[in-house]
């Protein structure tokens, strides 16, 4: 494995700053409230999930109690460490390692049967989206399964987001060798109404 963590990516923008209130907020709402419509692809009890970008470990930890072995990539210190110590009951694998390269996530063998981006997809400019595809493709396990929930809607002020075009990501994972097996939309948990969510799920075979 590489020992070197990644340089802080760009789309970290603001996250430390707000780091209480953000961790309030994403722990206000419930891993099924808010990964609903995508539950029906992830595999049974236990498997391997990688949850990337995974704030204060809301979904991670959920995961792991069901019985799944856990690694969350949060890129963002102070979410980090706030989440390691709100999850401390979970057997959750934190690693500071980022999009695209996830260069912490190269042991070989280093395989996931489930790869989770909650509201992380957008923070990705177009060349980071091609490349993060590819290293997520070649993480999945055969028969894995990658979904996404990635948002639409104004970019709030000292965040760094992109609207990203819906063709691109079924194009990018078909290049990538996945299958698209779902395609989603749900509106924003917070109220606020000119978010929207879109969903996605896709596989490897
Ligand atoms: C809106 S938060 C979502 C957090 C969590 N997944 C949730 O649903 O509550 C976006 C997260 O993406 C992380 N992030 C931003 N850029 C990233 C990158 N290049 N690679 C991985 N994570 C990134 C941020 O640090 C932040 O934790």
């Amino acid at each position: 494995m590489t020992e070197t963590p990644p340089v802080a990516p760009a789309g970290i923008a603001g996250y430390g700053a707000d780091a209480d209130a953000l961790v309030a907020q994403y722990e206000s709402v419930a891993f099924e409230q808010v990964l609903g419509g995508l539950l029906h692809l992830f595999p049974a009890a236990p498997a391997r999930v990688l949850d990337v970008g995974a704030g204060s470990g809301r979904d991670a930890a959920a995961l792991a109690r069901l019985g799944h072995t856990v690694t969350a990539a949060e890129p963002t210190a102070e979410l980090r460490e706030r989440g390691r110590l709100l999850h401390a009951d979970t057997a959750i694998r934190w690693v500071d390692d980022a999009l695209p390269g996830l260069p912490l996530l190269g042991e070989p063998g280093d395989r996931y049967d489930l790869i989770l981006l909650t509201a992380v997809w957008m923070h990705l400019d177009a060349a980071e989206r091609a490349g993060g595809l590819r290293r997520l493709a070649g993480l999945l396990a055969p028969g894995g399964t990658l979904v996404m929930s990635v948002r639409s809607g104004p970019v709030p002020v000292g965040r760094r987001m992109f609207e990203v075009p819906p063709r691109e990501l079924p194009d990018l994972a078909e290049r990538a060798g996945l299958r698209l097996v779902h395609r989603g939309e749900r509106a924003d948990l917070h109220g606020r109404a000119d978010v929207r969510w879109l969903e996605w799920g896709f596989t490897r075979s």
